[in-house]
């Protein structure tokens, strides 16, 4: 990390642990106190292709099909699906679809699905969030150029199957030491790495360090994670810190809920991770104290609020 990124870096958690003061709630005798993340909730990508959902629904050619499910939460996915819209799960589903519009989720897709849309004829609604979008024009303008690509990520990832779906000969995946340390220390093809949008910031510039240190070339570094991440996860950190209970909200399946408990169980011991209220074992907070609360970036909106408000009710003998 260069001296102009540390430098904005640390700016920024001074920043964020300033809003962090400035939005913690306190019961009224000062014994106990509530924090709600702000960056919790839907990121600018994934509040995008929800939006554009909602929107073919009312506007756009029936029947409307999602290319995956549009966001990692069950409750947006049944809800869409009460109104007719179809999750298409793979390739050999979309085969059966005959007419109407596919919705390209944030997450992107690799290039053939494009392809294959358009020989069927069907509408395409792309709503790959604007930053993957970015990955694919690198990767792809990269191995035009004659690169290899590395991409730091989970393989099982559809983000990560998207984005090696741009690269014209097969990516290298990695997400963890040892399949940094596995890299191929030089070819006749150099090298340039990308990381998946969600990937932890820290570890992200270790595997890269690896990679680096192992090569007889030096690989053009593009990180790609995104500033949502980030933010979320500094600012998730910094709760974590603080607080004596942390609970995170978010969908099972989404892997930045996953990286966003990890982070806090690192710095708080009791960290609860729940997809709705329901989840949580009210006698396991604290009475006195603060409980932080964060949220992945597939939470809707009206979940953190139903676990703050009864957050407040519990922890500040707050309506
Ligand atoms: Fe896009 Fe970043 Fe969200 S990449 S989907 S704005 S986490």
């Amino acid at each position: 990390m260069n001296e102009d990124r540390r430098r904005t870096t640390a700016d920024r958690e001074e920043e964020i642990r300033r809003e962090i003061r400035e939005r913690t709630e306190y019961a009224a005798d000062g014994s106990a106190s509530l924090i709600v993340a702000r960056s919790a909730g839907f990121c600018f990508g994934v509040k995008r292709a929800v939006d554009t959902v909602y929107e073919q629904v009312k506007t756009g050619q029936g029947p409307i099909c999602t290319f995956g499910p549009i966001i990692h939460n069950e409750e947006v996915v049944r809800d869409l699906e009460e109104k007719g819209v179809r999750v298409i799960r793979d390739e050999t589903e979309l085969t059966s679809v005959t007419e109407g519009t596919v919705i390209i989720r944030s997450h992107g897709v690799p290039m053939y699905i494009y392809e294959m849309l358009r020989e069927k004829g069907l509408t395409v609604v792309d709503a790959t969030c604007p930053f993957v979008k970015k990955i694919h024009r690198y990767v792809h303008e990269y191995s035009q150029n004659g690169y290899d690509i590395v991409i730091i990520g989970s393989a099982s990832h559809p983000e990560v199957e998207g984005i090696r779906g741009w690269c014209l000969r097969p990516p290298v995946v990695v997400a963890t030491e040892e399949e940094a340390e596995a890299v191929p220390r030089g070819t006749d093809r150099p090298l340039c790495i990308v990381s998946q949008t969600t990937f932890n910031l820290k570890k992200f510039y270790k595997l890269v360090e690896i990679i680096a240190s192992l090569r007889y070339d030096k690989p053009v570094v593009l990180n790609t994670i995104c500033n949502a991440t980030e933010e979320r996860q500094t600012e998730a950190r910094s709760i974590a810190e603080l607080a004596d209970a942390m609970i995170v909200i978010g969908g099972r399946h989404s892997s930045n809920t996953q990286k966003l408990t990890e982070i806090c169980k690192k710095e708080c011991n009791n960290t609860f991770f729940i997809q709705t209220f329901d989840d949580l074992n009210p006698s396991l907070l604290p009475s006195r104290g603060c409980v932080g609360i964060t949220a992945g970036a597939s939470t809707p909106n009206n979940l953190i609020e139903e676990v703050s408000k009864q957050c407040r009710k519990i922890i500040l003998n707050r309506c």
